[in-house]
């Protein structure tokens, strides 16, 4: 905790979350730094590079001195493509328009601009635990009344839907939804989306569908939104980006799609802080979602292998176990049998063992036991990290 008034801070910066993996980085690159191999699962981005056609249409767009200010909704032509894509991904019926969508650098500050254009002090605000921290940062620092509903292991990371139906009520203003699920690769079933809409109209409160890992999903079965099920179209607000699924996460750029009234208030958000997007940069998001979809199939195709080599290795380890991840790539391994400091573990890991993770407390108490890997990292360096886990833990004095 900070001592913010010495520092002459706001109190209200002690109410702001933040994201550990960014640390957990910043250690691992010293070790590297100081001639450490070290194996990195603990940051959520593809290592993967931007597919071809993307760069170019950046580039092409830099030489065309599409350097300028553009509007802080997005550009239309974006806008617009972005409505086409998502509404037919989703099948979205009537299909969105431009003037539903919002562009952002990312979509983690279309997170913030989101709740701050919804929350007021007070307001009943439902998340899930363990959770990305973004939201309950946010939630916290606008002063809502902010309620973890506690995801389950035995059902594989799903919400547990009753502790929702108990918790929400006509006080409730938003809940947020995350699927697939960071930090556990758990996906939300077409009869949970149905429960959770059926909620959201019998109490009248809008619904926040985190969707930035909806290309990054493994199960046979196509891929549901809850914008698609009856009566919430008019009260979903879709999150999504280009970060995962086109491994662009250092470009900055994201959107919400959203109803109109919303969508112009977020916009309005946008005015007030970053004023808009790189125009360059989203002319490349055009060109991503234009182009060809092979490199995000061929991505995931990767992603689906190393997921497999991944649960298998960290099952065969003495007192550990994994529920197999359906979408994302993070696997979030059970090792309370060995501690229930899982950052203490997660630092030890790294010190003596080479492989960078996350602690599953850093995305809340239900985390608590837990280990987040990102397997956005090689099969070569997948299996380096196995036998380096395999060998380190028994160490672990906790
Ligand atoms: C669940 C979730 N939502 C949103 C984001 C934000 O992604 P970005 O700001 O890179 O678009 C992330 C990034 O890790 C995430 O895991």
């Amino acid at each position: 905790m900070l001592a913010v008034h010495e520092d002459r801070l706001a109190s209200a910066v002690a109410r702001l979350g933040s994201e550990n993996a960014f640390e957990v980085l910043a250690r691992a690159r010293q070790l590297e730094a100081a001639g450490r191999r070290v194996v990195h699962m603990e940051i959520g981005e593809p290592d993967f590079d931007t597919p071809e056609h993307i760069k170019k249409a950046a580039i092409d767009a830099l030489y065309g001195n599409h350097t300028h200010y553009s509007p802080s909704n997005g550009l239309l032509s974006l806008r617009e493509t972005i409505a086409e894509y998502a509404s037919r991904f989703r099948g979205i019926d009537p299909a969105w328009h431009a003037d539903n969508v919002v562009i952002s650098p990312g979509a983690k500050p279309i997170i913030w601009n989101i709740l701050s254009a919804l929350l007021d002090p007070g307001d009943d605000f439902v998340y899930f635990d363990p959770a990305y921290p973004a939201y309950a940062s946010a939630a916290s620092y606008l002063q809502a009344n902010v309620h973890a509903i506690p995801l389950l292991e035995s059902r594989n990371w799903r919400m547990d839907l009753d502790e929702l139906e108990r918790r929400v009520s006509a006080k409730t203003k938003a809940v947020v939804i995350n699927s697939p699920h960071n930090p556990t690769g758990g996906v939300l079933t077409r009869g949970d989306l149905e429960r959770i809409a059926e909620l959201a109209v019998r109490h009248d409160f809008l619904v926040i569908a985190d969707e930035i890992y909806s290309r990054n999903f493994y199960l046979d079965a196509a891929y549901v939104s809850i914008a698609a099920l009856p009566g919430m179209r008019e009260r979903t607000i879709v999150v999504d980006g280009f970060s995962k699924a086109y491994a662009m996460t250092g470009w900055r750029l994201g959107y919400a799609v959203a109803p109109e009234r919303i969508a112009k208030t977020v916009a309005l958000f946008n005015n007030n802080t970053f004023s808009c997007v790189a125009t360059f940069v989203q002319m490349a998001g055009i060109a991503a979602l234009k182009g060809t979809d092979e490199p995000v199939l061929r991505m995931n195709e990767i992603f689906r292998q190393r997921r497999d080599r991944l649960v298998e290795g960290l099952n065969a380890i003495a007192n550990v176990s994994c529920t197999l991840p359906e979408g994302a790539f993070y696997a979030f391994p059970n090792v309370s049998a060995i501690t229930h400091d899982d950052k203490a573990l997660a630092k030890f890991l790294l010190e003596e063992g080479g492989v960078a993770c996350g602690g599953g407390s850093s995305f809340g108490k239900a985390g608590k036991g837990y280990l987040r890997f990102s397997y956005a990292a090689s099969l070569e360096d997948i299996d380096w990290a196995l036998d380096s886990i395999a060998k380190t833990l028994p160490k672990f004095k906790g």
